[in-house]
């Protein structure tokens, strides 16, 4: 087997998406006053209080309108106020690749969790500013909770634009449940149960590593809440790509969820892998505050998140049950081996493409000699794991899809069941933009092989991998161009 990384690649064949008509055309910010003044840590003396969307009084559903509503009104009135609606969306547009190649995406690498954070940090404040209520918190939309992956009444009840949280570009209405393997209790364990740092958050910007945490369930998400059938594939809007995603309210609570998710996971011990990098802890990014101040804040700064930002998450009732408790872990099982399918495309380390047929494919599971002939990976952040990696995935500008991974089981397809040692995880991709920038966004797509699957992975040699596209939760997508570079398991 070679090992000599192809570099030319055939690039994506199918027409490119349209842009969504609400992206602008620059989300550059309104240019700061001056230097950024430093981030001192929140003064309010209390601590906010993140609720479930599910679990808002009529009082506090009303002031969560009021200053969104509010929020809105400020865009309307003086768009360029920095705090006003289409502003803070753009702020969002700009870290995704809006600010073109200068301004380092927070998509797709460890920044994710962190400047997510800080970024809804200061949209909290602006919103308890607008209506006087230092105290407001923005709510979470628990989907993990059981009984919860439709999307939380207030946003959707009534579908108006009298409903300042209401967003007229989605594809899921009042009750719509997301399809149940999305959000499975399997799902969201084996996320709070990733042993590595670099699993769950992702690696550094240059090691093109996207967090577990981002392209299974957050990703999952935003297609699902513009397109539920996943038979788009192409021209979504809003919630459906990261260029006018924070143009639907939901994405704030849908963030919110993202980031107690990650408070769940350090909870646990995962405390124990962020990033011991002094580059990760010193980055920092600048926001315009509730006063319109320049500020500058740091990823040690938003690490705390009672101490520093004054905010905590309040457990979903009734009694915090939620579905993800480890005691639900499934036992481990040993699958027989299937035998390799004679289909199988012997071409790992090439660009291949996956169209909407399921596809099987030999990965090499690379031994630690030949890991320097490998691109430079994320430092390990806690114990070696073994990681399965679809590196190199690409879509034409626009496109977007969920594919899901199996090992050792050649001719699985979408009805195979989404569970067992065999079955890997599922990755989505979301646009970040509409053709208007035609940049392909690569991103290296690697899963923590979990205790139960280990079983079913050999030591070295090659072993059958699966990808099945999917739209929905068992239906083959009409049309899909996706393009991955190479195929492994390594151990890192
Ligand atoms: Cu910046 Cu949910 O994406």
């Amino acid at each position: 087997m070679s090992l000599t990384l192809v570099a030319l690649l055939p690039s994506p064949s199918y027409a490119q998406c349209p842009s969504p008509s609400n992206e602008p055309a620059t989300c550059k910010p309104p240019a700061p006053p001056g230097p950024p003044v430093p981030f001192q840590g929140d003064i309010g003396t209390s601590t906010r209080v993140r609720k479930s969307a599910f679990e808002l009084t009529s009082v506090e559903v009303d002031r969560l309108r009021q200053a969104f509503a509010a929020l809105r009104k400020l865009s309307e009135d003086d768009p360029d106020d920095p705090r006003g609606w289409l502003q803070q969306a753009n702020v969002h547009c700009w870290h995704c690749g809006g600010g073109g190649a200068s301004v380092e995406n927070v998509h797709g690498n460890y920044w994710f969790l962190p400047w997510h954070r800080a970024y809804l940090y200061f949209f909290e404040k602006i919103l308890g500013k607008l209506v006087g209520d230092p105290d407001l918190a923005l709510p979470y939309w628990d989907w993990d909770t059981r009984g919860r992956s439709a999307m939380p009444p207030p946003y959707v009840v009534p579908s108006a634009r009298s409903n300042s949280l209401f967003d007229a570009y989605r594809g899921v209405g009042p009750g719509q449940a997301m399809p149940p393997s999305a959000t499975s209790p399997q799902e969201i364990n084996r996320l709070l149960s990733l042993r590595n740092g670099a699993s769950f958050m992702g690696g550094p910007a240059g090691s093109r590593q996207t967090g577990e945490i981002e392209f299974r369930i957050h990703n999952r998400v935003h297609q699902w809440v513009t397109d539920p059938t996943g038979q788009a594939s192409c021209g979504l809007q809003d919630m459906g790509i990261f260029s006018t995603a924070a143009q639907d309210p939901i994405f704030f609570a849908h963030h919110a969820n993202t980031d107690r998710l990650w408070e769940l996971w350090r909870a646990m011990g995962g405390e124990q892998r962020l990033p011991a990098d002094a580059a990760f802890r010193r980055r920092t990014w600048t926001f315009y505050d509730e006063n319109k101040q320049w500020v500058s804040i740091s990823v040690e700064q938003v690490l705390d998140s009672v101490g520093s930002l004054h905010y905590g998450y309040s457990r979903p009732s009734p009694g915090g049950r939620t579905d993800h408790d480890h005691a639900t872990l499934p036992p481990l099982t040993t699958a027989p081996m299937p035998a390799p399918a004679k289909s199988i495309v012997k071409a790992p380390w090439s660009a291949q493409i996956l169209t909407s047929e399921p596809q099987t494919v030999s990965a090499p599971i690379v031994v630690s000699s030949e890991l320097a002939l490998l691109e430079a990976g994320a430092p390990p952040l806690g114990p070696t794991v073994r990681r399965l990696h679809i590196d190199g995935v690409a879509m034409p500008p626009g496109g977007s899809t969920t594919v899901r991974v199996f090992v050792n089981l050649p001719g699985a397809d979408e009805r195979t069941p989404p569970s067992g040692p065999n079955y890997v995880g599922a990755f989505t991709i979301v646009p970040h933009h509409g053709s208007g920038h035609a940049d392909v966004t690569r991103q290296d797509v690697a899963f923590e092989l979990s205790a139960e699957t280990e079983q079913v992975v050999p030591g070295s040699g090659e072993i059958p991998l699966s990808l099945v596209p999917l739209a929905g939760e068992d239906m083959r997508p009409l049309e899909l161009t996706l393009e991955y570079q190479k195929v492994y398991v390594v151990t890192e």
